[in-house]
């Protein structure tokens, strides 16, 4: 793999043993590594979301230092796309590439349920910027547990491929990922506008109603693709407007 790999039967959240180390709260751990959990207690979503899991899921975040992998600050809102394309790459070998969207900032949905999450966080450490990706990838996920909004619409990628997955072929989705996502960041670093035209191909909103919950508003339009800085555009009645955060609703 290129990048080292820590793995721990159990951890809070694979994102917030990132931060300690990067910190120095915990230990301290040099980028770029790999932090992977087989049980998260506290794994996080975005905003105040908590994130499902098990045994059959891959939860992991990188620690990269974005400097030494030529990302600049103006690249980091787009780290979240470039790792959702690495997902995408990853499990299309078995699942048709048709089924397969990101639905922006950048859930990886396949026939419009949520199979991966991606939590990116930049950090100052005391030794510099940090860049700290968590992935959560449902390859073998039950889903029988979760609360009932996530069984709504969250699957799994067992569900999806004709083929059932093996422990194995965990395994093997993470060496690929892994790689996968390093080449994903460095295509952002080398030509961010390749990278975007990629994502594009994938932007499940891309021409489609989308409403975005900004918390004091709401907007609502058809999605008209992302910004070169990350942002979704959205064309809405009185005009074109770019959002940045927020959530968006699930029901167009
Ligand atoms: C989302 O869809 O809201 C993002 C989910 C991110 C989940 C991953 S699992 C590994 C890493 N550790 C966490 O606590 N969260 C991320």
């Amino acid at each position: 793999l290129p990048w080292p790999v820590r793995r721990l039967d159990e951890v809070d959240s694979t994102n917030d043993l990132a931060r300690r180390l990067a910190t120095g709260s915990d230990g301290s751990a040099r980028p770029p590594l790999v932090l992977r959990a087989d049980r998260q207690t506290r794994g996080r979503g975005r905003g105040a979301n908590a994130w499902w899991s098990d045994e059959g899921s891959l939860t992991f975040s990188a620690l990269l230092d974005p400097t030494a992998i030529g990302l600049l600050d103006r690249h980091t809102p787009l780290c979240s796309l470039a790792a959702a394309v690495a997902v995408v790459d990853a499990i299309s070998p078995r699942v048709d590439r048709g089924r397969l969207a990101i639905r922006w900032p950048n859930d990886v949905e396949i026939d419009g349920r949520k199979v991966a999450g991606i939590l990116p966080e930049r950090i100052n450490g005391p030794e510099g910027p940090r860049l700290i990706i968590g992935i959560g990838l449902n390859v073998r996920t039950r889903l029988d547990d979760a609360s009932a909004e996530v069984r709504r619409m969250a699957g799994s990628l067992a569900e999806f491929a004709g083929i059932p997955l093996e422990p194995d072929d965990q395994e093997a989705i993470f060496a690929d990922l892994i790689e996968l996502l390093r080449g994903s960041l460095q295509l952002l670093s080398e030509d961010a506008a390749d990278l975007s035209r990629r994502w594009a191909e994938l932007d499940q909103l891309l021409g489609r109603p989308v409403r975005v919950d900004l918390g004091r508003k709401i907007v609502a339009g058809i999605g008209a693709g992302i910004g070169p800085d990350g942002g979704l555009r959205i064309d809405t009645g009185s005009g074109p407007q770019t959002v940045y955060g927020g959530r968006v609703l699930r029901d167009g």
